[in-house]
């Protein structure tokens, strides 16, 4: 058995959390034969409704839970972290953009980043799920800088996940027929969903699919999705994010399946014209727990409008926060 590795995860007591904890705690993350030392951060008045979260995790006798931490103190719950999933954050409601949730959130991260500066292991990894997410990590990366450079990263893993269920469905294949799926950008409405690289079951899928289809429908679906199931629950995606997040981090640690790659938000290297450091997201391959942006892919006029005005949004989130920077 391998040694058990330090996975802190925030906003524990929430509706994400809820799906993410259990689901570590069982192997889903980082495999079936990695014990896992929970570091669960909540803010006070959440501490009660963590402790039965923990209660229920200890009534799972999960085989490879081997402690759980259960903390207000950010520098407790990050203390010595190889893992960091930054759940805890104010979702939004009705009606909102996630950027609106900017003046709400970005303290919380300018907080956690020193303190995962100041407890963390170096080569901690860290995914930032709390909206909005990729302005939030670019805090979190201002505020850590002991933290390895790329280690801190986004979540656009649900609408990568999401287009993949949207093409599959469209085109009546399963969803593990479809590979090279690309997010770009923000995980935000401006999003790119881009399909121009993916295949359906080995064929390309913009044969498949008709152009219009692909414009005026996809592509405005999974952009809008998070606002849908608000719309329909009542309340932001929650067990699908969880399972995104699971995506994202097991992919990072235990590498992306041949032949295909995944989306990850993460610092911008200048890759594809994107301004450096802007957490963008691109598509990426994961091996020996790295990852590497998939370079040299051809992009059209379209996709180069889309890619350039979600990197936009992005600068302006970077000038609203600067005070944090
Ligand atoms: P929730 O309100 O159910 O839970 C959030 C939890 O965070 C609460 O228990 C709260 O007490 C806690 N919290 C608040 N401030 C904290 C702090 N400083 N430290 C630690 N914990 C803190 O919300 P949720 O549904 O779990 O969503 C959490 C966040 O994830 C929201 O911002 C939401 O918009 C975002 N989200 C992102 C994605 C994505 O794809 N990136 C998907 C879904 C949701
Ligand atoms: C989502 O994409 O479901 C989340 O980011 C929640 C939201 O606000 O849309």
């Amino acid at each position: 058995m391998k040694a058990p590795v330090r996975v802190t995860v925030t906003g524990a007591a929430g509706n994400i959390s809820y799906s993410i904890l259990f689901r570590i705690a069982a192997g889903n993350m980082l495999g079936p034969d990695q014990p896992v030392i929970l570091q669960c951060l909540e803010i006070p008045p959440a501490m009660g409704a963590l402790n039965g979260v923990v209660m229920e995790l200890n009534d799972c006798a999960f085989p490879l839970l081997h402690d759980i931490v259960a903390t207000d103190d950010a520098n407790v719950g990050f203390k010595d972290a190889d893992f960091a999933l930054l759940v805890g954050a104010m979702p939004r409601k009705k009606g909102m953009l996630r950027k609106d949730l900017l003046t709400a959130n970005s303290k919380i991260f300018s907080a956690q980043g020193k303190a995962i500066n100041d407890n963390a292991k170096e080569d901690c990894r860290v995914l930032v799920v709390g909206n909005p997410a990729n302005t939030n990590a670019l805090i979190t990366m201002a505020n850590a800088p002991k933290i390895k450079h790329g280690n801190i990263t986004a979540m656009t893993r649900l609408d990568h996940n999401r287009a993949i269920s949207q093409l599959a469905d469209k085109t009546g294949v399963a969803s593990t027929d479809i590979k090279k799926m690309t997010i770009w950008g923000n995980h935000s409405a401006t999003q790119y969903p881009d399909i121009s690289q993916t295949t359906v079951d080995g064929k390309d899928a913009t044969t498949l699919v008709d152009t219009d289809w692909y414009r005026d429908d996809f592509i405005p679906k999974v952009q809008q999705r998070g606002a849908a199931i608000i719309e329909a629950r009542g309340a932001s995606s929650a067990a699908s994010a969880a399972s995104a997040a699971i995506d994202h981090m097991r992919d990072w640690a235990l590498g992306t399946a041949e032949g295909d790659w995944v989306s990850m938000a993460i610092p911008s290297d200048g890759s594809y014209g994107v301004p450096e450091g802007l957490i963008y997201s691109y598509p990426v391959t994961c091996s020996g727990g790295e990852y590497s942006i998939v370079q040299d892919l051809p992009i059209d006029e379209f996709s180069r409008e889309r890619m350039d005005a979600t990197a936009n949004e992005l600068s302006e989130e970077q000038d609203d926060v600067k005070d944090l920077l």
